[in-house]
């Protein structure tokens, strides 16, 4: 396990989101990084950074199949906040490979085909998005889905070799929403038309009263397989 690791484990325990990220850009200055999909966990994280001026380098991966709504959000936050959001894109050479051999909605067909276009779209930028950082923020709470229950909110993302902090993690949904509504901060039209969690456009259904929180992603797979990449399961957890 890495010291970046421990020291997190001693440093951030008990702290607000705020004063947590505040201490891991004392930990780490110019090494923190947060991702952002525009749902609104991650509006949350935006508006504490932003507001609190603090040196967190925002970025977001723009897959090329992002939904009007969620452009529309982003033009919102740069707007109220002027400051920037970076964009990572995919390899223009990836994407034009996958799409000319396998058409542009491969991922409908078969799991790998799927995996393949999160790949070219989402992971290889994340790569490069999150290399020569050593801590990694996101929006994950845990009540987001069974598997993130088992997580907690500072990480150790082997993969990546980072930390991982998920400064709102221990926030039910109604603290997220009030959250928004006290601070006016812009958010995602389809979260109101039954849309939880945002991912892109066709990859993302809105679900149905009582179902689970992510059914609507990648709907058509089976539960077990539905995992980007993103978030790999092989942390190691370092503290509650
Ligand atoms: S996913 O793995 O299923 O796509 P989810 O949508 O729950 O992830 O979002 C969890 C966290 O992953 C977000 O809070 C954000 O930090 C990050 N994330 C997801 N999608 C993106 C994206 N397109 N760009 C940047 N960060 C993202
Ligand atoms: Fe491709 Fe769908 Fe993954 Fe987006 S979520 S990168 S469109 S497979």
């Amino acid at each position: 396990m890495s010291d970046f690791s421990e020291n997190i484990k001693q440093h951030t325990s008990g702290l607000t989101p705020v004063d947590g990220l505040k201490k891991l850009v004392e930990l780490f200055p110019g090494e923190v990084i947060f991702s952002t999909s525009f749902g609104w966990e991650d509006q949350v994280i935006t508006h504490m950074i932003f507001t609190n001026n603090l040196p967190i380098k925002v970025f977001t991966l723009e897959t090329g199949r992002l939904f009007p709504e969620t452009y529309y959000v982003w033009g919102r936050t740069l707007e109220m906040y002027g400051q920037p959001i970076h964009a990572y894109y995919p390899q223009a050479e990836a994407v034009e490979k996958m799409v000319s051999t396998k058409g542009p909605s491969s991922f409908y067909e078969s799991v790998e085909n799927r995996k393949e276009c999160c790949g070219i779209r989402k992971v290889e930028p994340l790569k490069r998005a999150l290399k020569g950082n050593k801590c990694w923020v996101t929006g994950i709470r845990a009540d987001q889905s069974v598997s993130r229950h088992d997580l907690h909110n500072v990480e150790w993302d082997g993969g990546n070799q980072m930390v991982k902090y998920h400064p709102i993690f221990h926030w039910n949904l109604d603290e997220v929403k009030a959250y928004i509504k006290d601070n006016n901060i812009p958010y995602n039209p389809l979260h109101d038309k039954g849309f939880p969690s945002i991912g892109c456009a066709p990859c993302t259904r809105a679900v149905k009263e009582g179902e689970d929180f992510r059914a609507g992603r990648w709907w058509w797979e089976d539960q077990s397989k539905k995992e980007c990449g993103l978030h790999e399961t092989d942390n190691i957890i370092v503290t509650k």
